[in-house]
């Protein structure tokens, strides 16, 4: 079944540069896309509007084969997004005049679920993702891949149908890079959790069941798993030197 599916997504912003050319595909329930493309092909646009954070110009995103996310006003999307949606944002949209514990359970407590539950989720997540040092610090008092993994956490602890997740590792070294996709792999398979996910790592990618290439706005070309994850690396990164751009000059 499709979970989303865009239609005819354009995005244009104030400028008059196009960001998003006519886009089109869909997203089956309990796959792992990741989507690749050059700095400026528009993949945080894309994310951004499927995730519900920004309005495209024209097009549609059809939910389970039915209503239109982007017809919907912004009480009854937000509701949507908090139960549904989990979000890894670029730049981490995490909130300063919060500790990170109450960053990453924000959300739960928003939804009023109890204590007991809150701590439990809490505590899987911070040991799998190693922060359980940080949860009484300020955001101001931790590092960039800290703060990554944070969101990631905030992200997660809605246990969300969809996770959305714009460069999750971006600022992370190998390591801690390989436990992130560990556990999105995880989720993905053992949860049912559909993934979209932006990245520029070809390595990161490749625990992905597809990958989507963006350039200029237009998806330029798409590229199955398959059964053998060395040959989908090798073929994604065949597929980013054509590509071009001065991201993916091997
Ligand atoms: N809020 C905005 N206002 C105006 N133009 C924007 C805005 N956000 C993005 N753009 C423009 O839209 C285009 C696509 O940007 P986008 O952030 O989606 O690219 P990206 O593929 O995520 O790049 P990167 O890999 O650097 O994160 C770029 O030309 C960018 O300058
Ligand atoms: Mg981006």
């Amino acid at each position: 079944m499709n979970l989303l599916e865009t239609k005819g997504i354009y995005k244009i912003y104030s400028k008059g540069e196009i960001a998003l050319n006519n886009i089109n595909f869909r997203l089956e329930d309990k796959e792992f896309v990741a989507v690749m493309g050059p700095s400026g092909s528009g993949k945080s646009t894309l994310l951004n509007i499927c995730c519900g954070m920004i309005k495209p110009s024209v097009g549609s995103i059809i939910l389970n084969e039915k209503e239109d996310i982007v017809k919907y006003n912004d009480e009854k999307l937000n509701i949507y997004r908090r139960s549904n949606l989990g979000c890894v944002f670029q730049d981490f949209k995490l909130l300063d005049y919060l500790n990170i514990q109450d960053n990453i359970i924000l959300p739960l407590t928003l939804e009023k679920v109890n204590i007991k539950e809150i701590n439990r989720r809490l505590k899987w997540l911070v040991e799998y993702l190693n922060i359980e040092d940080l949860l009484k610090k300020k955001i101001f008092e931790v590092s960039g891949g800290e703060k990554q993994r944070v969101a990631i956490a905030r992200a997660l602890i809605i246990n969300p149908q969809i996770l959305f997740a714009d460069e999750p590792t971006g600022s992370l070294d190998f390591k801690s890079s390989q436990d992130v996709m560990k556990l999105f792999s995880n989720i993905n398979k053992k949860n049912g959790t559909t993934i979209f996910m932006v990245t520029h790592d070809p390595y990161v990618a490749s625990f992905a069941d597809r990958v989507l290439f963006l350039r200029d706005g237009v998806i330029y070309n798409e590229v199955y798993r398959g059964d053998n994850k060395g040959l989908f690396y090798k073929e994604i990164l065949d597929v980013l030197s054509f590509l071009g751009g001065r991201d993916y000059e091997f």
